[in-house]
């Protein structure tokens, strides 16, 4: 099976950076025009230039951002709404400022930039993949506003892909579990904390950018032509097994991964 995106514009919010970053890199690979919409901060025009993107600085959060930015590029084919932040506090210690910080980004802004990414796709159909998460079910501590958020999403992604569907616009969600980017490298970082958690997964590890791009990819192209309202869990088999498979007796912990004893 080849992907072929020759002759499409793709938007990919947070794409200055990892997951997002990873997945616009492989859909100019395979033929896309590929705009970055990051704020500011991230420079985005440069990142695209790293593989022969544009980038265009965008506060998905501000409704008049998003529509600036939408009317300096083409109509799109494919948006990848994944801009998010993740920040940790404890239930009982958890401010307004984070839940509404979190809320705004995370759910406002995919509501924003969906809504206006499908107001431009209604003539012409198109992809629309959003970055939700294994925390849209699972109630990881000290993530209340994130799980809320990414849990929120999964409504967004069954109404529009229910009212969406009639004007051929397919709406899909990956779920990531545990990724390396900068938003969890401090974990990885940790021995302690990795290693009972891989413990849980399948796989015995934690993932890629470029894995869970690889799932978004799939599912904005004609390859998915079938698929929507689909979301899609790329976590390693962590959701799939309340205890995972790996213990000190038939596996070893080296290199931030479990292996099978020889
Ligand atoms: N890394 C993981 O383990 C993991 C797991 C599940 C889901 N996710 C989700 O994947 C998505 C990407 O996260 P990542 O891990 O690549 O982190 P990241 O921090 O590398 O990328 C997130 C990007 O979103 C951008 N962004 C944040 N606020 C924005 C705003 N208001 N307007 C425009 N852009 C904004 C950031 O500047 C950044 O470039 C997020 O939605 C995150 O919740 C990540």
């Amino acid at each position: 099976m080849v992907l072929d995106f020759q002759g499409q514009t793709a938007i990919v919010t947070g794409g200055a950076n990892g997951i997002g970053f990873a997945a616009a890199s492989q859909l100019a690979a395979s033929g896309a025009s590929v705009f970055l919409f990051d704020l500011p901060a991230e420079n985005p025009a440069q990142a695209a230039a790293r593989f022969g993107g544009q980038g265009i600085a965008v506060d998905v959060c501000d409704r008049a951002s998003l529509a600036a930015a939408f009317a300096r590029v083409p109509a799109p084919d494919i948006v990848i709404v994944n801009a998010g932040i993740a920040r940790q506090e404890a239930l009982l210690d958890a401010t307004d400022e984070l839940w509404r910080r979190t809320l705004d980004v995370n759910l406002t802004g995919a509501f924003l930039t969906l809504q206006t990414a499908a107001r431009l796709m209604k003539n012409k159909g198109g992809a629309i993949v959003l970055t939700a998460s294994t925390n849209s079910w699972d109630g990881e501590a000290a993530l209340t506003a994130y799980n809320a958020s990414k849990a929120g999403l999964l409504g967004i992604l069954h109404t529009a892909a229910n009212e969406l569907g009639p004007y051929g616009i397919r709406v899909n969600a990956v779920c990531p579990g545990l990724i390396r980017t900068r938003l969890t490298e401090s974990h990885f970082e940790r021995s302690e904390v990795v290693k009972p958690y891989f413990q849980q997964i399948a796989m015995g590890r934690g993932g890629t950018p470029q894995e869970v791009a690889a799932a978004i990819v799939f599912l904005a192209s004609a390859a998915a032509s079938y698929i929507t309202g689909a979301a899609l869990v790329v976590d390693g088999g962590q959701m799939a097994s309340k205890f995972g498979p790996w213990s000190e007796d038939n596996a070893i912990f080296a290199d931030g991964r479990w292996r099978l004893k020889t």
